[in-house]
């Protein structure tokens, strides 16, 4: 079942700089700074549940574009993506773009490295807001609101334990 909705191959984003990729490497890189023990642990939960998220993007795109072939993809606009990967699952964003670590930060800095997490949840759920709006496959679109969801409450564990980081420098 080949793009029988309007969403493309590429409009998922895996590899984007608000994906999942970035969102686990940016929480397995800052969990080593972080004072709080309670810290460590929430960027380490959050940064493989991520990874786990990552498995579950590519799993839609493999099952979108199984058995599909070159004129297929460029029907739908991502010729060029197949010329590069064929059905592969490489991680890229929306505009093709190959995934960089220059979407993330690790400063050592607790409080600088949580308040960049939430704006990083808040940008992913935007962006699954954005796909949302664009797919109309039940389902794509029952798994993007899964995932939409689990960024809100990772902004909402991020935002206590900045309150927790705060707290204590009072
Ligand atoms: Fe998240």
């Amino acid at each position: 079942m080949f793009l029988s909705f309007t969403i493309d191959y590429h409009k998922l984003g895996n590899g984007g700089p608000d994906g999942e990729l970035g969102a686990s490497l940016r929480y397995l890189s800052q969990r080593f700074a972080q004072t709080d023990k309670s810290g460590i642990a929430l960027l380490t939960d959050i940064g493989t549940e991520e990874l786990g998220h990552l498995e579950m993007v590519g799993s839609i795109v493999t099952q979108l574009t199984k058995g599909e072939g070159a004129k297929s993809f460029d029907r739908y606009g991502v010729g060029d993506y197949y010329i590069d990967h064929a059905n592969g699952v490489y991680p890229a964003s929306a505009a093709g773009v190959p995934f960089s670590a220059a979407y993330l930060q690790s400063k050592a800095d607790p409080i600088a490295d949580i308040m960049e997490d939430m704006a990083a949840e808040q940008k992913a759920r935007a962006t699954y807001d954005n796909i949302l709006r664009i797919s109309d496959d039940p389902d794509v679109t029952n798994i993007i609101r899964y995932l939409r969801e689990r960024e809100v409450v990772h902004f909402q564990r991020f935002g206590e334990l900045l309150d927790k980081l705060q707290s204590k420098i009072k």
